[in-house]
């Protein structure tokens, strides 16, 4: 009982991690069909959605870079269609974390953050504020080494 309670919690938080990743990952998400991760018994959807969210932050960072805030928007707008079904994906698949799986609290306190900036980003990417990009896309890549150092093995 309380283990299925946390796997919805966790299905549930993970659904809000990769809402705005759908919105980023457009052309890649085909890509991924070929060479994504998956075990003979059936698929990890969380680490199919990392992958996912691993491309979509290449090119965020490439965005960035060059200071396109128009690039970032574009991914981010050419997204809607393939984020329903992703989200089928991720509520039909067991959530499991790797490590600290425990410590709940902290992996929802550092999602929150990372869908907070990836939000922002979305912003400062609509006004074409550099800084700000650049700001949030150096706050993002800390989310990410944040939470894999502290729950993935
Ligand atoms: C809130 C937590 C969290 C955030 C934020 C997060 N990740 Fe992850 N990520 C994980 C966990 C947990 C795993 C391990 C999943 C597993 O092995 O089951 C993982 C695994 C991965 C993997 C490995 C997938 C594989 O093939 O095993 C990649 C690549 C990845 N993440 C990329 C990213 C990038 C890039 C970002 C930031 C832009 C990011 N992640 C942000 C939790 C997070």
């Amino acid at each position: 009982m309380k283990g299925s309670v946390i796997k919805s919690a966790v299905v549930v938080i993970v659904s809000c991690l990769l809402m705005p990743v759908f919105l980023l990952a457009g052309q890649d998400a085909h890509r991924h069909e070929h060479s994504k991760k998956q075990s003979p018994s059936g698929k990890n959807p969380l680490v199919e959605e990392m992958l996912i969210l691993d491309n979509a932050f290449r090119e965020v960072v490439s965005a960035v870079s060059l200071g396109d805030g128009a690039r970032v928007s574009s991914a981010l707008e050419s997204m809607h269609g393939t984020m329903e079904k992703t989200h089928e994906g991720v509520h039909s698949g067991a959530i499991k974390i790797p490590r600290n799986s425990d410590r709940l609290d902290d992996f929802v306190r550092m999602d929150k953050e990372f869908h907070g900036n990836l939000e922002a980003l979305a912003l400062a990417a609509r006004l074409n504020d550099q800084q700000a990009m650049l700001g949030l896309t150096k706050k993002l890549l800390e989310g990410c080494v944040a939470c894999h150092r502290t729950f993935r093995k």
